[in-house]
C-alpha cells in the first residue's frame, strides 16, 4: 500500500514529508498485539533530528490482517499525522509506506497504557495469614513492595489531561469512537496521551453522525445513541469519556460490573446509569452522570469538563 503525497519524488530517495526510511529502524520487544495490529518497542536513528537512535513505538498489521483490518490502520495513520500536535495526544513521527508491512512511527510512552497502569496501582488486597507456616516452613509475613497509590489529586490531574487531548481533538473535528483507559498511554513524567485512532473519523464537513463500519464494538463504553443506531459524535465521545473517568476512579474496574454485554445495552437503553464508586467524591460523580446524559445535546462539551476539573483540582490545592 503507498500513500500519495504531493511532495513525492520520482528517484525513490526521499518520497515524502514523513517517509521514514526502514532501515533506520531497529525492533526491540512487542508492547501490545491486538488481534490484528501489534506496537514494537523500537529504536530510530535520527528520527527528530538528534541524529541518535531514539526509542520509538512502531506500529504494525500482522500478516494475517484482513482487508478491513488493514483499511482501519491506513485510517489511522491517515488521521494522527495531520492532528495538529497536543501534549496530550500520542506524537506521530513518521511512516514507512514504500513497502510492507506498513510502519507508523510513534513517541514511545515508557509508563504503557492506563488501564495497565491503573490496575497496578491498586492497594494490595490480602496480607497473608500471620502464624500460618509456608511452603518453606517459614511463617514470616511475606512482605510486597506495593507502589504509593495513587492521591485523588493525581487521579483528577489524569482525567484533566485526557479532557484536554479530547478538546483538541472535537476542536479538530475528529471523533475518537473508541475512549477508554486500554487507549491511553502514560509517559514516564505522567502525562496522558490518547492513542488508537482505528476507529477515528475526521467528520470535517460531514454532519457529525455516521454509522460505523462492522468490528468489535466497544459496548461498555459507549452512548446509547451510538449503540441503538450507530450514531458516533463528539457527544457519544463525552458518554465514553465519562466512563474512563469511572474506570480512573476505580483504578480500572470493568465498567457495569457483574453484567453482561447484553444486559449492558438493555440498561443503557432504560437511561440507568453507574452508581458512584466507592471513594468517588460528588463532584466527580456529577461530572461522570453530566457524561451521561441520555440526550447528547445535554452532555457538557470537552471545553465545559476541562474548566469543572480545573476547578477541582484548585481546590484539591
Ligand atoms: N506509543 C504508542 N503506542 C505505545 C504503546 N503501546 N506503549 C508505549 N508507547 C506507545
Amino acid at each position: 500500500v503507498r500513500l500519495q503525497s504531493e511532495s513525492e519524488r520520482c528517484n525513490g530517495e526521499f518520497l515524502s514529508g514523513d517517509e521514514f526510511p526502514r532501515e533506520r529502524i531497529r525492533f526491540l520487544d512487542c508492547l501490545g498485539e491486538g488481534t490484528f495490529g501489534k506496537v514494537v518497542r523500537s529504536e530510530a536513528l535520527n528520527i527528530i533530528g538528534t541524529g541518535r537512535w531514539e526509542v520509538v513505538a512502531v506500529k504494525m498489521c500482522k500478516e494475517t490482517a484482513t482487508d478491513t483490518e488493514k483499511a482501519d490502520f491506513l485510517n489511522e495513520l491517515l488521521l494522527l499525522r495531520k492532528i495538529p500536535k497536543h501534549l496530550n495526544i500520542v506524537t506521530y513521527y513518521g511512516c514507512c509506506t514504500r513497502s510492507d508491512p506498513v510502519l507508523m512511527v510513534m513517541e514511545y510512552a515508557p509508563n504503557g497504557d492506563l488501564l495497565t497502569y491503573l490496575r497496578g496501582r491498586r492497594p494490595k488486597k490480602s496480607e497473608p495469614e500471620t502464624g500460618e507456616a509456608t511452603e518453606n516452613g517459614d511463617n514470616e509475613k511475606t512482605t510486597t513492595i506495593t507502589p504509593p497509590t495513587l492521591t485523588s489529586k493525581e487521579l483528577f490531574a489524569f482525567s484533566l489531561q485526557i479532557a484536554r487531548g479530547m478538546k483538541h481533538l472535537s476542536d479538530n473535528n475528529i471523533v475518537h469512537r473508541d475512549v477508554a483507559a486500554r487507549n491511553v498511554l502514560l509517559t514516564d513524567r505522567g502525562v496522558c496521551k490518547i492513542t488508537d485512532f482505528g476507529l477515528a473519523r475526521d467528520i470535517h464537513g460531514s454532519d457529525n453522525y455516521e454509522r460505523r463500519s462492522k468490528g468489535p464494538l466497544p459496548i461498555r463504553w459507549m452512548a446509547p445513541e451510538a449503540l441503538i443506531d450507530g450514531r458516533h459524535s463528539t457527544w457519544s465521545d463525552v458518554w465514553s469519556y465519562g466512563i474512563l473517568v469511572w474506570e480512573v476512579v476505580t483504578l480500572g474496574a470493568s465498567p457495569y460490573p457483574g453484567m453482561s454485554a447484553s444486559q449492558v445495552f438493555k440498561f443503557v437503553n432504560d437511561g440507568k446509569k453507574m452508581e458512584k464508586p466507592q471513594h468517588c467524591t460528588d463532584d466527580l460523580y456529577d461530572l461522570m452522570t453530566q457524561c451521561w446524559r441520555q440526550s447528547s445535546a445535554k452532555r457538557p462539551t470537552f471545553d465545559d469538563i476541562c474548566s469543572q476539573l480545573e476547578t477541582l483540582l484548585e481546590r484539591e490545592g
